[in-house]
């Protein structure tokens, strides 16, 4: 299947129940496996300032399922995460994948970098004697890996570590090497957006990038464009409570300047997303997430200001760049 195709199917067929993007993936991947003269991904995995919520959404993939791309897409060399081993052991896995593999390797970064104290407050390995920052971390792997991608909104942009009053001094992956980054935002992110994004970098490269650098495939429409209760918006009927079946843009839905695929995509394999549950769109994958969309449940016009220029206002009336 060619780049081009690959893209369409994924686009059109998203859109129906029954034929998510991850199904295409998988027939790309298991193709892929048959083939004797194509590898996988080499990917090293750094958890740094974060929840963990997207390592625990990715082992949630469907089509493919985690063993399928753990064993067709993806040679996952080292994950602070998911490995058994510890300490220098550990450590000696992660030099030994760096340089073997420099140039060739993705670095996927989960989390943001914390900077203040010389990043002291996230160390992702320590031995007896030393102790191995994320800071130093992302700066010594960056530059070798022939890809880097941002997993997540806090590794994307800072979001939730780098919120006020950040004390840690935590921003994205974008602030600490001066390279692409291949921003995955959400929090977490929808396993198909990442996995789907992987596939894409094994056999075709770079995706197409939006203005923040992320796949447009996923984020390039907002989640207010497919929203099914966006009639209601358009007729200017809104919700007054949580539960209420009209248009939650009264009660802080951030919908209509958010990036993503959600109401087609759905989550988690495939069954639900926050509006179709009944409560707003806080703005997950979003550049300012979470300051520009606190409080929560407070209409766009009176929430913080958003601290990133970009970010449109939106208004009852209209979705204008749509
Ligand atoms: Fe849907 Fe939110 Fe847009 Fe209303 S404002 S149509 S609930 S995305
Ligand atoms: Fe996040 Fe909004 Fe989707 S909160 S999961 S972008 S509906």
């Amino acid at each position: 299947m060619c780049k081009n195709e690959f893209n369409t199917r994924c686009r059109e067929l998203s859109f129906g129940q029954d034929s998510q993007l991850s199904k295409y993936v998988l027939d790309t991947v298991q193709a892929h496996g048959k083939s004797k003269s194509a590898g996988k991904l080499p990917v090293i995995w750094l958890e740094t300032c974060d929840s963990g919520d997207n390592n625990i959404a990715f082992m949630n993939t469907t089509y493919p399922y985690l063993g399928q791309v753990l064993s067709g897409l993806i040679d996952l060399l080292y994950s602070n995460a998911f490995m058994a081993a510890q300490g220098k052991a550990a450590l000696n896995i992660l030099e030994q994948a760096a340089t073997e593999l420099q140039g060739k390797f993705t670095l996927v970064v989960e989390g943001a970098i914390p900077l203040k104290d010389n990043g002291l407050y996230t160390v992702i390995a320590r031995t007896e004697n030393y102790s191995l920052t994320a800071l130093e971390a992302v700066t010594w792997l960056g530059p070798l890996a022939k890809y880097v991608v941002a997993l997540g909104t806090c590794a994307s942009f800072g979001g939730v570590s780098a919120a006020r009053p950040n004390v840690t001094g935590s921003v994205g992956v974008r602030n600490v090497l001066k390279r692409e980054i291949i921003n995955v935002s959400g929090c977490p992110v929808n396993p198909d957006w990442f996995v789907a994004t992987l596939a894409h970098l094994l056999h075709y490269g770079t995706p197409e990038l939006d203005s923040l650098n992320r796949p447009a495939l996923f984020y390039g429409n907002t989640v207010h464009r497919h929203c099914q209760r966006r009639s209601y918006f358009d007729r200017e009927q809104f919700a007054e409570k949580l539960g209420d079946q009209e248009c939650m843009f009264s009660l802080g839905c951030e919908g209509p300047r958010t990036g993503a695929d959600c109401p087609y995509r759905q989550w988690i394999n495939h069954v639900n997303w926050p509006v179709r549950a009944n409560t707003p769109c806080i703005g997950c994958t979003n550049e300012d997430f979470p300051d520009g969309s606190t409080p929560f449940f407070t209409p766009l016009p009176e929430k913080n200001a958003p601290s990133h220029e970009k970010q449109p206002p939106a208004s009852p009336g209209g979705d204008k760049d749509e």
